[in-house]
């Protein structure tokens, strides 16, 4: 197989852009090379440029999914930075179950992690719920995970996990409370996985039959878009959220360069927002 050259760059950042909205430029050969040699091999392809051929023509059925999933970072852990898993415990699901008495559905919350990845935002959301609402199995609770990657999607779905996953961010407590030993694997316990759905979406599509949703997790995934899309995904994100919901981003991430729309407010260190309603007009 040739050497990657900047034609065959050119040809694997289009296609990553097209089906994925992830901006790679030419600093990212290593990761060109890393993510996608097997997949040239395994093709027989003669080069890069070949592959993404392939991947247009659909010429081969499962192929763009395994680019898919080959190029998305699918890095996550339990219960993630833990800012906003304790911002939501105290101050977020206090203040919108209070919001909902009265309502027509006063039990009803509906969580959308939106770049869920192998399902441990999911799950950590799911816990926090528990823990925040002893009685929640007698609550109309969805936690919604989407993630564009097939195969991360059905890990999560599948809700196994060997010791290394579990050795990430998951304490004892949690452990023994929602999940099941398996062999040497945890299963994800019965009562946690009901709450919880899956599917996978691509955020640069519309979002049509989904929401509204009190909270939406969109964490570390805008990082990897370009200023337009990020802005016009949290415009459309902004839409399916009930009109007291909250959105949380990345630790490292802000919305405050996007105008009126975004400001921040800080509850337990976690970055959370409301979109400011009266400012849509102006982006
Ligand atoms: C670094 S992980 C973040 C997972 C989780 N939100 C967290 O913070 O731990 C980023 C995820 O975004 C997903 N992703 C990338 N581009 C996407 C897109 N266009 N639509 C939906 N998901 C996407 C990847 O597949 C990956 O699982």
């Amino acid at each position: 197989m040739a050497n990657l050259d900047s034609k065959d760059i050119d040809a694997v950042c289009g296609l990553v852009d097209d089906l994925c909205g992830i901006c790679w430029d030419d600093s990212k050969a290593y990761l060109i090379e890393s993510r996608l040699e097997d997949l040239v091999k395994e093709q027989g392809c003669e080069n890069y440029q070949d592959l993404v051929r392939k991947v247009r023509a659909e010429l081969v059925p499962g192929l763009k999914e395994q680019v898919i999933d080959a190029v998305t970072t699918n890095e996550t852990l339990w219960f993630r930075d833990s800012s906003p898993f304790e911002a939501m415990k105290n101050k977020l699901l206090p203040e919108l179950i209070d919001n909902k008495a009265g309502s027509v559905f006063p039990r009803r919350l509906r969580i959308w992690s939106a770049a869920c990845s192998t399902g441990q935002e999911v799950y950590s959301i799911a816990m926090t719920l528990a823990q925040t609402l002893p009685d929640y199995k007698d609550w109309d609770i969805q936690v919604l995970g989407t993630d564009i990657s097939p195969a991360a999607v059905e890990h999560a779905r599948e809700g196994v996990y060997d010791h290394l996953e579990i050795g990430r961010g998951m304490d004892q407590e949690h452990l023994q409370k929602h999940f099941v030993k398996q062999g040497d694997t945890w299963k994800v316990s019965d009562d946690l996985r009901s709450m919880c759905s899956f599917h996978q979406r691509n955020l640069h599509e519309q979002f049509t039959c989904i929401g509204p949703f009190d909270i939406i997790f969109c964490r570390n995934v805008a990082i990897y878009f370009g200023d337009q899309e990020r802005i016009s995904l949290f415009e459309r994100l902004a839409e399916v959220l009930t009109a007291d919901g909250w959105i949380i981003v990345g630790s490292s991430e802000s919305l405050a360069s996007m105008g009126e729309r975004w400001h921040p407010e800080q509850h337990c260190r976690a970055s959370c927002y409301h979109p400011n309603m009266a400012a849509k007009d102006f982006v």
